[in-house]
């Protein structure tokens, strides 16, 4: 180890993105079965905005470092770890304790809000709790992966996975959003996607998805998404919430359906029962276990995939990242270097 301080951003409460104070503090002893890892890079995803903001509606200890997403390098084992070794580059996983199959009963507890997240130089964490990263792939690629990413690869796959020639809707160009499209024209499928600008729908094009809407200037986009595909998709990757679920429901094909991801709306038009009976099918998303990351990363090593960063913060500037975030002015994922 080369310096003997672990930097943390602790919320001291909710309500402010100026509630995040930075501290020094001393590195975590680790337990027999524990490893201790050299976090280099965190990203930040919707739901640590809503945690600083005091919109989100889980719980949320106080005083907690915060964020979900981290990845590092481990730099000290206990002498009972067996799954890793000293040196490895891993990620941690979001819904800490689900491994595999169905998802686990009673309230996940993430990083983040209910014991301290990532935002931290030094991780003391059990190694059932990580998953190796892809080789090809940075700190800062690496940990863009743990929440929107997985949750990503769950949209797609799940219980019933599309196959290539299906298609697929995503929402607006943020974190969950992007990777669909990456992992959608990887699975070659057909992809239609809305966003709010030109500039976001040129990147959108590189990507290579199929359809772009400007859901600003077409909002009854789901009639649209039915004219460009007869019948509508297989599949909506939705992450918006109640605003533009009655759109959603207008362009999913009967019998497919619709992903609940989202909520980065509240509010929106009233559903009548009859909107969704003998039409699709809705599966409420909870980012996936740790199987389907590792599965993902197999996926993202062979099709060497890269996550798409947007800007990379220097860890002293953490609060940048989130008002960053809080402008929607960006595309894909906004992480934090904690190189020093
Ligand atoms: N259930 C789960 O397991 C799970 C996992 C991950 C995330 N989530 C949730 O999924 C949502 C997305 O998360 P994220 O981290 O990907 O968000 P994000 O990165 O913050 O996404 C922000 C982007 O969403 C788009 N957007 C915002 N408001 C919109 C609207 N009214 N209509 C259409 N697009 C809109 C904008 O892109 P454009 O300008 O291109 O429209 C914006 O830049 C959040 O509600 C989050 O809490 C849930």
């Amino acid at each position: 180890m080369t310096d003997n301080k672990n930097r943390t951003f602790r919320l001291e409460q909710a309500g402010s993105i100026e509630h995040l104070k930075m501290n020094e503090e001393s590195i975590p002893e680790i337990g027999r079965n524990e490893v201790l890892v050299r976090v280099k890079a965190t990203s930040l995803n919707y739901r640590d905005l809503a945690l600083a903001e005091g919109n989100y509606p889980g719980k949320l200890n106080e005083n907690t470092v915060q964020l979900s997403d981290g990845a590092g390098e481990i730099v000290e084992a206990g002498p009972d770890v067996r799954r890793f070794q000293v040196g490895d580059r891993v990620a941690g996983n979001f819904t800490k304790e689900w491994f595999s199959g169905r998802r686990m009963p009673g309230y996940l507890e993430p990083y983040g809000s209910h014991s301290d997240g990532w935002l931290m130089d030094y991780k003391a964490i059990h190694p059932e709790e990580l998953v190796k990263l892809p080789d090809h792939l940075t700190y800062e690629q690496g940990a863009a992966l743990p929440c929107a990413a997985v949750t990503a690869w769950n949209a797609l796959h799940g219980p019933s996975p599309l196959e290539a020639g299906d298609s697929v809707l995503t929402l607006g160009t943020g974190g969950v959003s992007v990777f669909a499209v990456q992992f959608a024209k990887a699975l070659g499928l057909q992809v239609i996607s809305t966003t709010s600008s030109s500039w976001k729908a040129d990147k959108l094009q590189k990507m290579g998805s199929d359809q772009i809407i400007n859901y600003n200037d077409t909002p009854e986009w789901g009639k649209r998404v039915k004219e460009l595909l007869p019948g509508g998709v297989n599949r909506v990757v939705e992450v918006v919430g109640p605003a533009s679920f009655p759109q959603s429901i207008q362009a999913v094909a009967p019998g497919e359906e619709l992903a609940l991801i989202g909520v980065l709306t509240r509010t929106g038009e009233a559903i009548d029962y009859y909107d969704l009976f003998g039409k699709a099918s809705t599966r409420t998303i909870m980012v996936g276990n740790r199987d389907m990351f590792e599965t993902m990363n197999k996926a993202i090593s062979a099709h060497k995939l890269t996550p798409i960063v947007d800007t990379v913060y220097p860890f002293e500037k953490a609060r940048d990242a989130y008002e960053h975030l809080k402008s929607q002015n960006f595309f894909g994922k906004i992480v934090i270097s904690h190189e020093k």
